[in-house]
């Protein structure tokens, strides 16, 4: 069974420069909520509860927003704001909250081998929260790949098709499919040069990993960017054995943009408006 979610969170959210200057990216808000706290929340309908955050400077803020603040839990307690807490308090009292820092910025992959620490040997998820996911339909994301985890027991990416112009900015793979939306990977490049991209199977910010990848990490060179990137890793676990592309069910929205940002508030506020009407 899975039961830890890995949150990366320890970059310097420089798109979004001078809003990130004191405050961490995670804590943007999406509407009434910080950007971080969708993403706990699809963990938690998945199951894993024991989450992980990958912190550096300047980002207690996190660790503040997921403990109790018993000096505002005071002064709104018996008026109408007290209901306002309810789904942070819900979070809070569902989850354990483990962090542990990145002392210096080398990537995704030396990021998640820094979690190595609060992971140990087991199968867990790592999720990337600019990368906010919508299933109206359904389970969230990581409900879906954890599902799908249970029969392949395997490492997993989530992947989506992206306009072949866009395929640069993204992991991509190849492989070939083996159920519906299901791939067997087979190759996997961290950001292609425009004309070099497999597919146009982008790797989106979901990944189900078996632990194996730490051995991995330790001896992945320094890739694109001179960082030790997390697609090599994973890319060498294909080699081995099988890894999967997950096709999701849902929407994602990109908020390490800026557009993808006002589009995932735009969005947010329609159900928000549903809730609480026109505020
Ligand atoms: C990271 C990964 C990339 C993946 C992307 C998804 O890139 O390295 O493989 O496609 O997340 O959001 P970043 O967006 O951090 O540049």
């Amino acid at each position: 069974m899975i039961r830890k979610c890995l949150f990366p969170a320890a970059g310097y959210g420089t798109r979004f420069l001078p809003a990130t200057k004191a405050m961490p990216k995670e804590m943007l808000p999406i509407v009434d909520k910080p950007l971080i706290q969708y993403g706990v929340e699809e963990a938690i309908e998945a199951g894993l509860t024991d989450i992980g955050f990958i912190s550096g400077r300047g980002k207690r803020a996190i660790e503040d927003h997921f403990d109790i603040s018993y000096e505002l839990e005071h002064q709104i307690s018996g008026t109408s704001k007290e209901a306002l807490l309810d789904q942070i308090r819900d979070v809070i009292q569902k989850c354990t909250f483990s962090y542990t820092r990145q002392i210096e910025m080398r990537g995704l992959g030396h990021a998640i081998l820094t979690g190595e620490t609060l992971i140990g040997r087991e199968p867990f998820a790592v999720l990337l929260a600019d990368d906010l996911c919508v299933n109206d339909e359904g389970n969230g994301v990581l409900s879906q790949m954890v599902e799908l985890y249970e029969k392949y027991r395997c490492s997993i990416v989530a992947i989506e098709e992206v306009p072949r112009e866009e395929v640069y900015k993204y992991g991509v793979i190849d492989g070939k499919p083996i159920e519906p939306g299901v791939f067997e990977i087979s190759k996997m490049v961290e950001k292609p040069r425009p004309g070099e991209e497999p597919t146009n199977l982008a790797i989106i910010g979901r990944y189900i990993l078996t632990p194996d990848i730490f051995d991995i990490l330790r001896k992945t060179e320094p890739g694109l960017g001179g960082e030790i990137q997390i697609t090599d890793a994973i890319a060498e676990q294909a080699r081995k054995g099988l890894v999967i592309g997950y096709n999701f069910k849902g929407k994602r929205f990109d908020c390490g943009s800026v557009a993808g940002f006002v589009e995932a508030t735009n969005a947010m506020y329609e159900k928000f408006k549903e809730r609480n009407g026109d505020c």
